[in-house]
């Protein structure tokens, strides 16, 4: 069976109570919860952490290439504005990481415009909700036919 690695950045532990107007009601267990179920069916394994340090992010990301891993669901918070040290560890693995965001950050504040991680990402799925997550494990699966290439 396929890996999907989603890995969540600083602050993501706090869905649910966090700005529910911008980032919705369901918590990350719940979010994580589904998305088992979806890769059940999409017959891929997940590994969902989440984490609010950028070295742990780091780590993962290196473990997913190391252990093969199909993709990288990835929504790094607010480090996806400010981290070249992400930016670099995805430069730094083969495997395809999936940007993923909750809100649309291209509409919100002008700090939010640039993404360190957009440059670097095979793609990038943002403004859906917790949806976005869905839609990016759908884009994991896709990869295994070779999609979008
Ligand atoms: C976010 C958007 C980021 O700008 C913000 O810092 C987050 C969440 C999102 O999922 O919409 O922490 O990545």
């Amino acid at each position: 069976m396929s890996l999907v690695f989603v890995l969540n950045g600083p602050n993501l532990n706090r869905l649910g109570q966090r700005q529910p107007e911008i980032y919705g009601a369901d918590t990350l267990d719940r979010i994580v919860e589904a998305l088992h179920a979806r890769a059940e069916a999409l017959g891929l394994t997940l590994d969902a952490r989440q984490s609010n340090h950028e070295g742990h992010l780091v780590d993962w990301l290196h473990e997913a290439a190391d252990r093969g891993a199909l993709a990288v669901i990835l929504n790094a918070g607010a480090l996806t504005h400010s981290s070249i040290a992400l930016r670099d560890a995805i430069l730094s693995i083969p495997t395809p990481v999936i940007e993923v965001h909750l809100s649309n950050p291209a509409a919100r504040e002008p700090f939010r415009h640039v993404s360190h991680v957009s440059p670097v990402a095979r793609g990038v799925i943002q403004g859906f909700g917790s949806l976005s997550y869905m839609l990016a494990l759908d884009a994991a699966a896709a990869l295994r036919q070779g999609a979008g290439r």
